[in-house]
């Protein structure tokens, strides 16, 4: 008979639970783990050899096989270590069999029998809750995390403790959730942000619908500091947008000790950035910078410095909210529903257009450099800023400006609209597909003959007049107007990239 144990194999941020069967027998002494395991599986062998000398085990001279059934699954990680490890146990008689029935194992071991963080431990329990088991034996640093699938977690220091939780004589506790508590401290303020008031509503309507900015102005006018202070302006993370993104965060291993991404996500990949790390993949298909965006906001400073290649991928994401990342053996679709703010100089020397310092790029290294963004990703920015150089009076303006909690304010209430309009059905105005949106978009006869006269001057794609349109609805929810008046279009129109103005 087979000692069983439950562990889990992650396939992006799905759990398949995969059972670890335990047989010892007679035969040549040796230790085979079968089931397509990876280099770090079959590795584990050496760890839990090490670890159980720590309890004062030695492991049979006996012929042990492990097989990780379904065995067509690839099993990546070294997770599997914990559960291999108690199976052996169980199957020595160490461990009564019984405990094992409804609980899942994961954790890599070191060599003194102690559990080290492992990734992918909420995917986990909610795969176990699905699958009606009661409970989830993790390292205790992960227990966190696990605590969020209705589900006792308990979180192990070290093989020892758990077997002494077996027998009874040191009950481990099970974690408890964590409160979502957004931790606003040491967070940017736009007070700090001097003149710059078209770039600072831009800033604001962008919050107000989750709207995509390109902002282009000379070094040193304050394009990174706004970006960076959009987070402040944005709403708190909801309990299903913050599971999401801790479930992303958790496969990635980046989880920090609360176990919970409590901030909405700001991400800035340096201008380096390779074509994987933004999009997801590599070896174990890890999600990639847009999906550690997801409900929050992807930041690419210099942004005509990026490889060609890596800005074309993040057009699919934008549009779909997701990213299919290719694995040898199999496809992994990530979430990848994020904002995407920019900044750009306007020439490779950053001094075209200003009004004191003489350009010293030529025309076709401005044409070269600019031809970097193409004009699809252009058509995906629904605002696009100039900012001008600051003036030596705003510059040396001791008064601070408004700060980012009244910007929040109107934000929100913006984002109560939306929420009562789309019911669930998408969470802002960018993310409204077209459909949804003309459902709820009245516009007067005056702004629908606008909106026809701005299709043939600006000649708008078809993507370019439903994105027009949702920005002049959010500029209309900062208004609080139902309806989208001319005066929305207009100002949502102006903020359309336009080739020629470039
Ligand atoms: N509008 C501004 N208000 C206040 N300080 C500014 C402003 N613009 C730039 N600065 C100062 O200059 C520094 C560089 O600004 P930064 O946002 O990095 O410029 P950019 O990204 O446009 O090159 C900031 O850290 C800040 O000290
Ligand atoms: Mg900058």
């Amino acid at each position: 008979m087979a000692t069983s144990v439950k562990t889990i194999a992650l396939c992006g941020i799905d759990g398949q639970i995969v059972d670890v069967q335990i047989h010892i027998g007679t035969g040549l002494v040796a230790f085979n783990i079968v089931g397509l395991p990876d280099g770090a599986v079959r590795e584990s062998k050496e760890r839990i050899r090490a670890a159980f000398s720590s309890l004062g085990f030695s492991l049979p001279a006996k012929r042990i096989t492990v097989n990780l059934a379904p065995a067509d699954l690839a099993k990546v990680g070294s997770h599997y270590d914990l559960p291999i490890a108690v199976g052996i146990l169980s199957a020595l008689g160490a461990v009564p069999e019984s405990v094992l029935q409804d609980a899942l194992f994961m954790g890599e071991l070191s060599l003194d029998g102690c559990l080290t963080p492992t990734a992918g431990v909420l995917p986990a329990s909610i795969a176990a809750h699905t699958h009606g088991l009661k409970s989830i034996f993790c390292p205790k640093a992960n227990a966190k995390e696990a605590a969020w699938a209705d589900i006792q977690a308990f979180g192990v220091t070290d093989l020892k403790t758990l077997m002494g939780h077996f027998k009874g004589d040191s009950a481990l506790t099970p974690e408890a959730a964590t409160l979502i508590e957004e931790d606003s401290s040491n967070r940017l303020d736009f007070a700090d942000v001097k003149g710059q008031k078209q770039a600072r509503r831009a800033a604001e309507i962008a919050a107000a619908g989750g709207h995509n900015m390109l902002m282009c102005g000379p070094p040193g006018a304050g394009k990174s500091m706004i970006a960076k202070r959009i987070p402040s302006i944005l709403p708190p993370l909801n309990s299903k947008e913050a599971l999401e993104a801790t479930m992303l965060y958790s496969v990635s291993g980046l989880l920090g000790k609360e176990g919970l991404v409590k901030q909405r996500p700001f991400r800035e990949p340096h201008h380096s950035t390779s074509h994987v790390a933004m999009s997801g993949g590599g070896h174990k298909a890890k999600p990639g910078e847009m999906s550690l965006a997801h409900n929050g906001v992807l930041f690419l400073d210099e942004l005509p410095e990026f490889q060609r290649q890596v800005l074309e991928t993040l057009r699919q994401p934008i549009e779909t909210g997701h990213i299919t990342v290719a694995r040898a053996n199999a496809h992994v679709q990530y979430p990848a529903r994020f904002q995407l703010i920019a900044a750009m100089n306007p020439s490779p020397c950053g001094y075209l257009g200003h009004p004191h310092i003489p350009c010293t790029s030529t025309p076709q290294q401005i044409q070269k450099y600019r031809a970097k963004i193409s004009g699809p990703l252009l058509d995906r920015m629904d605002l696009y800023i100039e900012l001008p150089v600051l003036c030596a009076q705003e510059l040396t303006s001791q008064e601070k400006s408004e700060s980012s909690a009244e910007i929040l304010q109107r934000v929100l209430k913006a984002r109560a609209l939306q929420e009562a309009r789309y019911k669930g059905k998408a969470s802002c105005n960018a993310a409204a597909p077209d459909d949804l949106l003309q459902q709820h978009t009245q516009l007067c006869p005056k702004g629908e003959d606008m909106m026809k006269r701005a299709i043939e001057k600006f000649h708008l794609s078809g993507r370019g007049y439903f994105r027009t349109l949702r920005l002049a609805r959010s500029i209309a929810d900062l208004d609080a107007s139902g309806t989208i008046l001319p005066q929305h279009i207009a100002e949502a129109l102006s903020y359309r990239y336009q080739p020629y103005k470039g």
